[in-house]
């Protein structure tokens, strides 16, 4: 009896503790929707009023003929307030259907107008007010410039923890893009679950972010300024790869690397020993019921700026007409995702099990990706102009 009661008391103990936490992650995250909508809807005005050389990082990769050709003909007033960190321009976008989150001025947006051509169509969210009419002042100008009969991209006021208040369907998506946002957002899990609710089976989240070289202190984020440049927020990168598995996705494959650097003494002062890096990774929502098996796969040379090779990710470049043997996860990525034409696959379980396994450690760092290929600030073009 005296055992059931205690029980009792115990569980209701537990779950007061879980209200408890819920509703402390709810006022901490409007506390900080607050400040980071403060932040760049009034305080900053131009890319360069960042703290870091996050909008000035060059990609890793460099970027399609394509995507740089759209990149030249988006507005200069929309390139100004780009405020993101990476390149979130995935291959093969014509006729899809993709979700910029936290889109800012548009200047991604506009880039995947292009490139998803009239047939395809973008939805940019932000939750800042300011933000949403700088880009939206944009569309038409856009439209007639891709020459358009009617615009192919839309702005809509939301918040990426409640993606359903905006409207946005689940299962909708063939592709969702973010650039430098997510590390904002305090409670990272609710965000990407909305991200994977609304993708398709077999889309993507191609996405770029700031990640700390360790666990954030919690001392960080107290502080509006390290919240608003992202760096209290940024996420240890190896708790990426658990959490994005942990809700269903995919291992991510990091495509690009840079360091960031932070060039304001009294921050520096602030974040002691943590280093930055920018990170864009990319990220499938498979079947639930897809086949994992290892395959020989040979890449037909069919995406579109991409005839001689694939770059896959920073570990997986397909040569036209070379067969190749890949692990299960990349063989059921081939075969359930929008590039399943682009390959001939043979699945075969008699494969040597040691060659090529699922992504080491070493290849998902966006640290020693960054180390190995030297890349942090150099001479910087952010706007493509
Ligand atoms: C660093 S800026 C990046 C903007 C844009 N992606 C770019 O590359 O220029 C972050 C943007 O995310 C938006 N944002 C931050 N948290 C958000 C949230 N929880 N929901 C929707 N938008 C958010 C901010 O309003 C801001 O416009």
């Amino acid at each position: 009896m005296v055992c059931f009661v205690l029980m009792k008391y115990a569980s209701a103990f537990l779950r007061s503790l879980a209200v408890q936490r819920k509703e402390q992650t709810l006022k901490m995250s409007s506390a900080v929707h607050e400040n980071v909508k403060n932040y760049y809807g009034s305080r900053l005005e131009t890319s360069d009023d960042l703290q870091t050389n996050a909008a000035c990082v060059l990609p890793s990769k460099p970027l399609a003929k394509t995507a740089c050709e759209a990149l030249k003909q988006v507005h200069p007033d929309v390139c100004k307030r780009y405020f993101g960190c990476g390149l979130v321009i995935p291959e093969k976008l014509e006729g899809c259907k993709v979700l910029d989150l936290g889109s800012g001025s548009g200047r991604d947006c506009f880039v995947l107008s292009k490139l998803v051509g009239e047939r395809g169509q973008v939805i940019g969210l932000d939750m800042t007010d300011e933000m949403i009419s700088a880009s939206q002042k944009y569309v038409q100008y856009h439209q007639e410039k891709f020459g358009y009969s009617k615009p192919n991209t839309v702005f809509v006021k939301g918040y990426m923890e409640k993606l359903s208040d905006a409207a946005i369907q689940n299962k909708s998506l063939d592709v969702l893009v973010s650039n430098c946002v997510i590390c904002l957002c305090p409670d990272k899990r609710t965000v990407l679950s909305e991200a994977f609710k609304v993708l398709k089976e077999g889309g993507e989240l191609y996405y770029s972010d700031m990640y700390a070289s360790k666990a954030v202190p919690d001392s960080f984020k107290e502080d509006p300024v390290l919240w608003g440049e992202g760096m209290a927020g940024a996420l240890y990168w190896r708790d990426l790869i658990t959490l994005v598995k942990d809700i269903g996705f995919s291992t991510p494959h990091l495509v690009a690397g840079s360091h960031i650097v932070v060039h304001n003494s009294e921050l520096q002062r602030k974040i002691g020993d943590v280093k930055y890096a920018s990170g864009t990774y990319r990220i499938f929502k498979l079947p639930q019921n897809s086949t994992k098996s290892k395959a020989l796969v040979t890449y037909k040379g069919s995406v579109p700026d991409c005839a001689d090779c694939f770059e896959f990710d920073s570990s997986h470049s397909f040569k036209t007409n070379v067969q190749v043997q890949v692990d299960a996860e990349m063989a059921a990525i081939l075969q359930n995702t929008r590039f399943s034409t682009d390959f001939d696959i043979t699945i075969s379980e008699t494969l040597d099990p040691n060659e090529n396994a699922t992504p080491q450690v070493c290849h998902l760092s966006p640290f020693l990706l960054a180390d190995k290929l030297g890349s942090s600030v150099k001479q910087c073009s952010k706007t493509g102009h």
